[in-house]
């Protein structure tokens, strides 16, 4: 705190502006394909660059903190929280968000399981519960009740009640123990 009463003069260093880091430029490999990114501050989420400077807006933006797992995303196969990982640090690793999951034309199992149950409001969580839905059932085809709420647990949404989004959970795993 400066003392209004003291003669002597303000400390240089104190007066010295922080420097601004010098915009960096990287390549990300999302969904199969390689994607430049120009000019980006280094400090930005891979949820960021995604969103606003690649134009993928799959990833949804809620909390940026790590809470609420709008912006999960397989980063070399594992699921992330997307906000919670600096893009500059996602050179070299394989980025798979919900854009490469499927799509209008093909969507995947577990979205159609989403749709013919209902379990879709709002949607603004449904690309994260879908991802974690997929890396579940991938790692555990036959996960049982307690396995799925624990799975979706860090999946916050806050219009379905979580009924029908447990109910299309049961119906991907019915329909693929059918398939085989
Ligand atoms: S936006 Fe990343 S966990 Fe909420
Ligand atoms: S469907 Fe609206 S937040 Fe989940």
């Amino acid at each position: 705190m400066t003392d209004a009463n003291d003669p002597s003069p303000p400390d240089p260093s104190l007066e010295e502006p922080v420097p601004v880091p010098e915009p960096e430029a990287y390549e990300l490999d999302v969904n199969g394909r390689s994607h430049s990114v120009p000019s980006a501050w280094i400090g930005e989420s891979l949820l960021y660059v995604l969103r606003e400077r690649l134009g993928l807006p799959g990833a949804k933006n809620a909390c940026e903190q790590g809470e609420c797992g709008s912006c999960s995303l397989f980063l070399d196969g594992v699921l992330v929280n997307s906000c919670c990982v600096l893009a500059a640090d996602a050179t070299d690793a394989d980025i798979r968000t919900i854009e490469g999951l499927g799509g209008e034309e093909e969507l995947t199992d577990v979205q159609q399981a989403f749709l013919d149950t209902g379990a879709v409001q709002c949607g603004f969580c449904i690309p994260g519960l879908i991802t974690t839905v997929h890396d579940l059932l991938d790692r555990e085809p036959a996960a049982d009740d307690l396995q799925v709420r624990e799975a979706i647990s860090g999946n916050l949404c806050r219009c379905t009640g979580y009924g029908r989004i447990l109910q299309a959970v049961e119906e991907v795993k019915s329909r693929r123990e059918a398939a085989r």
